[in-house]
């Protein structure tokens, strides 16, 4: 099993460039089920989510092939509509194939996914819009078999609360529904549109995304398209956040700015200095000290909790007490603990934490829990004194392409190591 050690304490300079997002690749992945004709995507992180996408579209029966961050996925022919345990255990965006192939077969059997680190996720809203749009579900031996024989029927849906992949689950069931869906309270965030901009591509009708209200009119058939996948905002946001922490002057490059509107505003708020770098660049630097500042997760375009970890390494060293209140997940503070175990001083009150600093944190030996909460603790590695080591990297893995190659070229000593 893999391990990062870390040597802290290094001010990180130089340029880092931002991969493909690894949560808008898996969606549109799954949108490839919806056509026979091949379709081509670019800028593909090659991370470890992605390579269990790919095993999932060939069980489907699809060819796939992966070649320099484009992805070619033809499912001419739908062998077995089914998304398997064993894929699903270890990755829960699998039961992103339901929408596709219950909307192009009729039939889908998918495995309920398990616990989860960061909250219970169930996907019961997925399944109370399916069955809005006709199909039958049932549950049998761990798994959800959804059939619509005579095929999907365009309705209007409200989503009791916002759900990311369920926008996108269902709005890949509507593109080939007959007659018109409304999806109302659908998730904003930029991934739903950049997989609406890939199914527009592929002759769907679909107008509103991005927005909370999407309206769908269901057509025959889709093609194949070509389609290049918008910057990881989340990726983006921890180099903007490792920057600050190490009171670096770091070029985040290849990223979208207006994604990251939220996070900038926090950064600036603490006195973190964020300018412009250049089309698709920003340059983060820190003049003086940091200053606390409060954080409440909400959906999109408020602040993301796939930041909130991370975030909270950087509240660790800022002066005065930030309070942070995770909304979206009920279970996502592990991280905290570990933090903790440096030299932070948190108290953690329910879906809040208190984080009083600035505290010097000490390198230790440390657990990731989740994809995120192994990021922040590679950024508290990163400003830590001595050496950190950070135990199951491969949660790391599956969201960030090489990120310690990309930290390390902007400074950070910090290397794998295989125990
Ligand atoms: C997506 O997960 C992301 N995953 C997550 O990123 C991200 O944390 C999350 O959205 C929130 O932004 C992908 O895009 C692949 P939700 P998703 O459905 O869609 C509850 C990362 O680190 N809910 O928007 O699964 C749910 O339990 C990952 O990259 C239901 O109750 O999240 C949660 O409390 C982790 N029933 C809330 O809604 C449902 O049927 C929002 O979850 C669905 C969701």
């Amino acid at each position: 099993m893999d391990q990062f050690v870390i040597e802290g304490g290094v001010r990180l300079e130089g340029e880092i460039p931002v991969s493909g997002a690894k949560n808008a690749a898996l969606p549109v992945m799954a949108a490839c089920l919806l056509t026979p004709e091949p379709v081509i995507l670019h800028r593909i992180p090659e991370v470890r989510d992605i390579r269990t996408m790919a095993r999932l579209l060939e069980h489907i029966g699809a060819r796939v092939e992966f070649r320099n961050g484009t992805l070619r996925v033809e499912a001419a022919e739908i062998g077995q509509p089914e998304a398997p345990y064993e894929l699903v255990k270890t990755m829960r965006a699998s039961s992103l194939v339901l929408g596709p192939l219950l909307a192009r077969t009729g039939r889908a059997r998918v495995s309920l996914p398990g616990g989860c680190a960061i909250g219970a996720r169930p996907i019961n809203l997925h399944l109370q819009a399916m069955e809005r749009l006709g199909a039958r579900i049932r549950q049998e031996h761990g798994y959800i078999i959804a059939e619509a024989p005579q095929g999907l029927r365009g309705t209007l849906i409200t989503f009791d609360r916002i759900t990311v992949t369920g926008t996108e689950d269902v709005l890949m069931a509507a593109v080939l529904a007959e007659g018109e869906t409304v999806l109302e309270n659908a998730a904003r965030e930029p991934e739903v549109a950049d997989l609406a901009e890939l199914l527009s591509k592929m002759g769907a009708q679909i107008e509103g995304a991005g927005t909370s209200t999407m309206r769908v009119r269901g057509v025959a058939r889709l093609q194949g398209a070509e389609h290049t996948i918008i910057p990881d905002r989340i990726e983006a946001g921890t180099f903007l956040i490792a920057g600050a922490i190490t009171g670096g002057d770091l070029l985040v490059t290849q990223c979208r700015p207006d994604h990251l509107t939220a996070l900038i505003s926090k950064l600036l708020q603490m006195g973190a200095e964020i300018t412009e770098g250049g089309p698709g660049a920003l340059r983060v630097r820190r003049p003086g000290r940091l200053y606390a500042a409060d954080v409440t997760t909400e959906e999109y375009p408020g602040f993301a909790t796939d930041l909130q970890a991370q975030y909270m390494a950087l509240a660790t060293q800022a002066e005065g007490v930030s309070l942070i209140t995770e909304t979206i997940f009920e279970n996502r503070f592990m991280h905290a603990l570990e933090l903790m175990r440096m030299g932070a001083d948190i108290r953690l009150e329910g879906r809040r934490a208190i984080v009083t600093g600035p505290r010097e944190l000490t390198g230790a030996a440390v657990i990731a829990s989740d994809l995120r909460a192994s990021a922040s603790l590679v950024l508290a590695g990163l400003v830590a004194r001595g050496e950190t080591i950070v135990d199951r990297v491969y949660h790391i893995d599956r969201g960030y392409e090489r990120i310690e190659e990309k930290l390390s070229r902007v400074g950070a000593r910090i290397r794998r190591i295989s125990v």
